[in-house]
Order: C-alpha cells, then structure tokens, then sequence
C-alpha cells in the first residue's frame, strides 16, 4: 500500500492513499449501479439472483476493509497518537461509523430476500431505496475518512510502517483474492493509478491482472451492467 508517494516523478497525484480512494470509489460506483439495476421494470428471477450475488460481493468487499482497518490499522496508529485527543477522536469515530453502518447493511440482505422472493415491482424499487439509504451513510463514512483520517493517518505513520502495512493486507487477500479485487478496484481508475497500484504486487500478479484478470473481470461487468 506505501511504495506510492506523492510528489515523485510520474508518481499517483493521490500518493500512498491511491488504493484506498479506488477501492471507496468502487463502492460508490457500484451501490449506484446496483440501485439502478434492481429498480428495472423487466427483472428476471436469474438477473435478480446475479444482482444478489454481487450485492454479497460488494458486502463481503465492504467486510474485509473495515475489519482491516479496525483489527490493523487503527491498532498501528493508536500508540502514536498518546495525548492527541483530537486525533484519537477521528479513529473512534470511523469505528463507530464502521458498527452503524451494519443495520443498514441487514436491511440491503432483507431487500434482496424479498426481490428474488418477489420480484419485480414495488420489491425492486424497495431494495434500490434501501441500497441508496446504505449509500448513503456509507458515503458519509468514506468522506470522513478521506477528509479527516487519511491526514492522521499520513502523519502518526512513517512510509516503512505504511509499507508493512500494506504487505500483510495485500498477503491477506492472497491471489484468489485478488483476481476479483484488482479488476473491480481498476474499473474506471485512471491510468496513472492503476500503474501505480500494480507497482505493489510481486510481478506474477502483474501479469495475471493484465491478461487474464481484466479481461474475465471485463466479460462479467459486461454480463452484469451491460456493455
Ligand atoms: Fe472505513
């Protein structure tokens, strides 16, 4: 996650936080994507059971990061911020937005129990607004966290601590993991970000990304949101 710094030669204009912004902003696009989805007027039960089964893609996404952030991240600032109440306050706060955001989450599964059960309308058009209330929030806590945290973040570690970091997670995610993160987090990204990011993994994984990763990832959004 830390090889990228801002101001380096060809460098990300986002710097190490490169990732993370892709990896909000693919949630951002595809909550709204899916909202737009399931309040079509002609939904099938199998093109509802896809959506669904995307739905459990982004929320398993949306899982993994927060657990990241509060079983490692919070942990490794935490120590660095001793007396710094303000500072302290902006890591408790993202854990608290982290636990609000889970009945949100709940009522997105109960919409999605009821549209594949239902279909069609007035279901579809109950789960994109429970989809959009869950957007909603959670846009209010990516905002939070790049306005207020990232610069705590940014200042309580240096680059080898953000660099050890961003290893045990990449590790964490493992190459079957990867094969469906990389490509979802690139969707839209520009060039110079993506670069950037594929800097981090071992090269294998470059490859793989490149030639066989986008290109599924391609087909399947394709399949998904059309062409
Ligand atoms: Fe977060």
């Amino acid at each position: 996650m830390a090889t990228i710094q801002p101001g380096v030669p060809d460098g990300p204009p986002r710097g190490r936080f490169t990732i993370v912004y892709l990896i909000h902003e693919a949630f951002r696009r595809d909550l709204t994507r899916l909202a737009a989805a399931v309040r079509d007027k002609d939904v099938s039960t199998a093109r509802a059971t896809q959506l669904a089964g995307h739905w459990d893609f982004i929320k398993d996404q949306l899982h993994h990061h927060h657990q990241v952030e509060d079983d490692s991240l919070w942990p490794l600032v935490r120590p660095k911020l001793s007396g710094r109440d303000e500072q302290l306050a902006v890591l408790e706060l993202m854990e608290a937005q982290h636990r609000s955001l889970e009945p949100y989450t709940k009522g997105v599964d109960g919409g999605f129990t009821s549209f594949a059960r239902l279909g069609g309308q007035p279901a579809g058009e109950e789960l994109a607004r429970k989809i959009e209330e869950m957007q909603s929030h959670l846009g209010t806590h990516l905002d939070d966290e790049e306005q207020r945290c990232f610069p705590v973040i940014d200042e309580a570690l240096s680059e080898e601590e953000f660099d050890a970091f961003g290893k045990a997670t990449a590790k964490a995610v493992g190459v079957r993991g990867s094969a469906r993160f990389f490509p979802w987090i690139f969707d839209g990204a520009q060039p110079v970000e993506r670069h950037a990011v594929l800097t981090m993994p071992p090269p294998p994984v470059r490859l793989l990304c490149r030639f066989i990763w986008e290109p599924r990832y391609t087909r399947r959004a394709a399949a998904l949101w059309g062409a």
